[in-house]
C-alpha cells in the first residue's frame, strides 16, 4: 500500500521549503492527490509549487476550517470524536494547483506576543483526520522547531524526512528533532541531506547519522539560491526535481511495509 503522510522538518534555513515543494512536485507526477499542507505561517510554500501570491494570499487558512467544524458539530470535542472532515468544508480551505490540493496553517502574527496554540492544535487535528484514498499523499512543511508536535499529531505522521545542510548545528538541531520524533512515536525518521557542495560535505552528513537513514542529497546550486531573490518564479531546477524523485522511490519503496488502515496510525 503507497500511502503516507510525510512531515518536513530541520533547523531554519536548511532548504526544508524548497525540498518540501520539489518533493510535492514528485510524488504528484504518481500520485492521484498531493495535499500539499504549509505548517509554517512563516513559510512561501505556495510561491514554491507555484500558487501566485495573488491567489494564495485568498486562501484561507484551516485554522479557521476549524472553527467551522467546532460549529457544525456543536462544538467542542472534535478533537476526540475523531470525525472525518466533510468534503464540502475541506474544499472550502484547499487551493487545487492541478492535482496538488494546497492547505495552508495561518497567518504570521504580528509582534510575536502571539502563540500558535490554536493553529497547531488544528493542524495535529487535520493531519490525523485527512483519509486518504489510495494513490494519495499528504506532505506537510512543519517549519522549524517541532516542539508544539503532539502524540495526536505524531499518530498522524509516518514519515519525518529532516532536511540538513552540511553544518554541525543543522546535524545537532536535526538530531533533536529526532530524538523527539522518536520520543512522540513517528515510527519513520530519515535524513535528506541539502546543499552539498563537495564530496567532503556528504560523507560529513553520512557519517552523522546511522547507516540507512540518509534518503538521499541535493547538491548546492546557484539557480535556486538565485531563485530566492524572485521567489515568484517557481521553476523547480532539474536536478533538484529528479534528486526528489529518487527520494521518493525510496519512500515508496520502504514504505511497503506501512499498512494503514483509514483513518488510524501506521500499525
Ligand atoms: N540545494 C540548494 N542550493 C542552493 N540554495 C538552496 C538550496 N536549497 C535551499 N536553498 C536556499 O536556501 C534558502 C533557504 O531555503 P528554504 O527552503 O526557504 O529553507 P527553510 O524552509 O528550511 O527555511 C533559500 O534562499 C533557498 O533558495
Ligand atoms: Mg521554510
Amino acid at each position: 500500500m503507497t500511502i503516507v503522510k510525510i512531515a518536513i522538518s530541520g533547523k531554519g534555513g536548511v532548504g526544508k521549503t524548497t525540498i518540501a515543494s520539489a518533493l510535492i512536485k514528485s510524488f504528484a507526477e504518481t500520485h492521484q492527490t498531493v495535499y500539499a499542507i504549509d505548517g509554517d505561517p512563516d513559510a512561501c510554500l505556495a510561491a514554491a509549487i507555484g500558487i501566485p501570491a495573488k491567489v494564495s494570499a485568498g486562501i484561507k487558512p484551516v485554522v479557521e476550517m476549524g472553527e467551522k467544524i467546532k460549529s457544525v458539530s456543536g462544538g467542542g470535542a472534535i478533537y476526540t470524536l475523531n470525525p472525518t472532515i466533510d468534503d464540502s468544508i475541506l474544499e472550502e480551505y484547499c487551493h487545487s494547483h492541478g492535482n496538488i490540493r494546497f492547505m495552508r496553517m495561518g497567518d504570521v502574527k504580528k509582534g510575536g506576543s502571539q502563540c500558535y496554540c490554536r493553529e497547531n492544535t488544528f493542524l495535529q487535528a487535520l493531519i490525523s483526520l485527512l483519509l486518504l484514498d489510495k494513490d494519495e499523499v499528504v506532505i506537510m512543511d512543519m517549519g522549524a522547531g517541532i516542539e508544539h508536535l503532539s502524540r495526536g499529531t505524531a499518530r498522524g505522521v509516518d514519515l519525518m524526512v529532516v532536511v540538513v545542510e552540511p553544518s554541525r548545528n543543522s546535524v545537532n538541531t536535526a538530531m533533536n528533532v529526532m530524538g523527539m520524533a522518536a520520543d512522540l512515536g513517528i515510527g519513520r525518521i530519515r535524513i535528506v541531506g541539502n546543499k552539498i557542495r563537495s564530496e567532503k560535505e556528504k560523507e560529513f552528513i553520512e557519517k552523522s547519522f546511522q547507516p540507512g537513514k540518509v534518503l538521499g542529497y541535493i547538491s548546492f546550486s546557484n539557480d535556486i539560491w538565485e531563485n530566492s531573490m524572485d521567489p515568484v518564479s517557481a521553476s523547480t531546477e532539474d536536478e533538484l526535481l529528479n534528486g526528489m524523485r529518487e527520494v521518493r522511490e525510496k519512500i515508496l519503496g520502504e514504505a511497503g511495509g506501512i499498512q494503514r488502515s483509514k483513518g488510524g496510525g501506521p500499525v
